[in-house]
């Protein structure tokens, strides 16, 4: 794979910055934050008058902990444009992220917001081994999911040729990575499997693309799926973080040289880890649920925003700034099967220690008397097509399910392509079980 380390003076000075001049920025522009949300969006007041607190009582970083937190819920009930903290005509864009009942989460930006997060999404690519001159293929979807747009101007803030196909129509996916000959290409991890299976099926060995790295996120993945893509396409796979309510993709992201946990690019974003439970602030390297306050957003400011991500936070290595642990599940997509907790990432991995599988994965809860079944269905690969083989492989994948997760699981295996695909975020976990 290319050596795509940067080089001297590619990066920004606040990469490097040292650990006090990041603090003193983050300590003034937080400060900013709170003071900006108290004074323009009536619900921050209100939440803050509450708990007794006020901007003037933030003096040093640790008095965020004394601000309340920010919830999806807070956003809905804010529906649409109640969070924002800035004139509509200020407004210069708005995206919504679907969730799946309800209304839409809808955010929004100024133009000085759009600017900072082409910066952040530009830093990003670069982290990736991203340069100007490069072709960028942009397989996000376009349209109020952040994916697409923000991908887009970040790739034209660093001087890469754009290639804006969004998601879907897999086969001319395939055709214009083919014709186009992109070094970069920006999609979720699943689909980039999708992918990868229109390239066996037309025969084309996928190795042979002039992709140097694909910049995967939007959904939890495993270092075991970066393995099985980086072979796969002879690339790197490197991780891109974000949420909407926070900004959209570029909040934090892997550097190529170290692929060693996601930089947050702590001048626009200040994490903390909590206790999910008690809402405590977590030492760093303790793993919680990721909270995020926004640092310089005008349009809509997020005050100690509950993401819902668990992982912990680690001190800088490639650059200043702090790391993510790869992500590896929300708090809402754990499931408790028989007292046990299950991450559809844990049972990723193991499926990909199986030879004859492919990477592509569905969890099915259903409910025989009292009993949850979890039954995981997989796919073979193409070559795996003897049933005495296939019923080894079950076996196999059950044995490891119950080996390092502990849970019990029934498999199927079905033929290659049977499993639901999806252009953008994959579902892993259908729920049959009777609603209570
Ligand atoms: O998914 C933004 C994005 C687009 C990120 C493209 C990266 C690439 P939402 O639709 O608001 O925004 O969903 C945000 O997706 O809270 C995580 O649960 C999950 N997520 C995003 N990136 C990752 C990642 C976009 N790299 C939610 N690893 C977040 C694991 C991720 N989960």
């Amino acid at each position: 794979m290319p050596d795509l380390s940067p080089r001297p003076g590619d990066l920004e000075p606040i990469e490097t910055a040292s650990r006090d001049e990041i603090a003193g920025l983050q300590h003034t522009r937080l400060a900013w934050t709170l003071r900006h949300a108290y004074e323009n969006v009536p619900h921050y007041r209100q939440a803050f008058d509450a708990a007794g607190v006020h901007p003037d009582d933030f003096r040093t970083l640790s008095d965020l902990a004394k601000f309340p937190f920010t919830t999806k819920h807070d956003l809905r009930a804010n529906y649409p444009f109640g969070m924002f903290a800035v004139p509509q005509e200020k407004v210069a864009r708005v995206h919504a992220s679907s969730g799946t009942t309800g209304r839409p989460t809808v955010v929004g930006y100024t133009q000085r917001d759009l600017e900072v997060w082409a910066d952040v999404v530009a830093r990003s690519i670069r982290a990736s081994g991203g340069r100007a001159g490069m072709k960028v293929h942009v397989a996000y979807g376009y349209g109020l999911f952040t994916g697409g747009l923000g991908a887009h101007y970040g790739a034209e803030r660093l001087g890469c040729t754009v290639i804006p196909m969004s998601g879907g129509m897999t086969e001319r996916q395939v055709q214009l990575l083919q014709d186009f000959a992109p070094d970069i290409i920006m999609v979720t991890p699943s689909y980039m499997l999708a992918i990868l299976d229109e390239f066996r099926a037309r025969g084309i060995d996928p190795r042979t693309t002039s992709l140097k790295v694909g910049i995967f996120g939007a959904e939890p993945w495993t270092d075991a799926m970066r393995g099985e893509i980086e072979d796969a396409f002879a690339m790197h796979a490197v991780d891109i973080y974000g949420l909407s309510e926070v900004m959209g993709p570029g909040v934090a992201n892997e550097c190529v040289e170290t692929k060693d946990g996601l930089h947050i690019w702590e001048d626009h974003f200040y994490p903390e880890v909590i206790d999910p439970e008690t809402g405590a602030v977590l030492p760093d390297g303790e793993k919680g649920e990721l909270v995020f306050t926004s640092l310089s957003k005008e349009a809509m400011p997020v005050v100690r925003y509950r993401t819902r991500d668990l992982t912990r936070l680690l001190p800088g290595t490639a650059r200043s700034m702090r790391r993510m642990e790869k992500i590896t599940g929300r708090s809402d997509d754990m499931l408790i099967v028989r007292g046990v907790n299950l991450f559809p990432t844990q049972v990723e991995e193991q499926v990909l220690r199986c030879p004859g599988l492919s990477g592509h994965y569905l969890i099915e809860l259903t409910r025989e008397g009292r009993m949850d079944e979890v039954t995981v269905h997989v796919e073979a690969r193409p070559d795996h097509n003897d049933a005495a083989e296939r019923a080894s492989t079950a076996a196999l994948l059950c044995h490891h399910v119950k080996e390092i997760v502990g849970v019990t699981v029934r498999v199927a295996v079905a033929d290659p392509g049977k499993l639901e695909r999806s252009a953008g975020k994959a579902r892993r976990v259908i729920d049959r079980r009777p609603k209570t």
